[in-house]
């Protein structure tokens, strides 16, 4: 089994940021799944689903995986918020689910300084009372698949990371 730390949880959540954060601090190296894949197919997330479709970015997201798993390790791998349901997540490496509240996530994204692009580059993030949907029939399914689960709501990154950091050299 590959040795990664692989954050999952929902959009917003700060995967990305916790990622480069944790990281920069143990000397991994890190890689975002999204990232990944634009690079693949040299097209933006939004392109992809409204070019070719939600199924066909769930593909390339399990091609990523497959990836990750022969070619990737000692690295912290964020991911997109539907990248969980790849058939050899646990494969990867330890999976640290980030959770905070759903209300708490679109808090923080709209009073974000680049809320609009935010938004607009999340497909899945346009209709509020889905994505609310979305996030409650995920939530056990995050918590099924993840090794850990931290807390990141109200929550400062340094801390969080430290948590992150303390659970996986164990
Ligand atoms: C998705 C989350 C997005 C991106 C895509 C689909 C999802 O990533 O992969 O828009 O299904 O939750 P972030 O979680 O980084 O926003």
């Amino acid at each position: 089994m590959a040795d990664n730390i692989i954050l999952i949880g929902f959009m917003g959540v700060g995967k990305g940021r916790i990622a480069r954060t944790l990281a920069a601090e143990t000397d991994w190296y890190t890689v975002d799944t999204d990232d990944l894949i634009e690079s693949m197919v040299n097209m933006k997330i939004r392109k992809i689903f409204q070019e070719h479709g939600e199924s066909a970015f769930r593909q390339m997201e399990q091609q990523t995986a497959s990836w990750l798993e022969l070619h990737v390790n000692c690295t912290v791998v964020s991911t997109g918020g539907g990248f969980f349901k790849v058939k050899n997540l646990n494969r990867l490496g330890r999976v640290v689910y980030l959770h905070s509240s759903v209300e708490a996530i679109f808090e923080a994204i709209s009073n974000h300084a680049k809320a609009k692009k935010k938004i607009k580059k999340r497909p899945l993030l346009k209709d509020l009372d889905r994505a609310r949907d979305l996030f409650n029939e995920r939530l056990p399914q995050y918590r099924r698949v993840a090794d850990y689960e931290v807390l990141v709501e109200d929550r400062g990154i340094a801390d969080v990371v430290a948590e992150i950091a303390d659970l996986v050299r164990r």
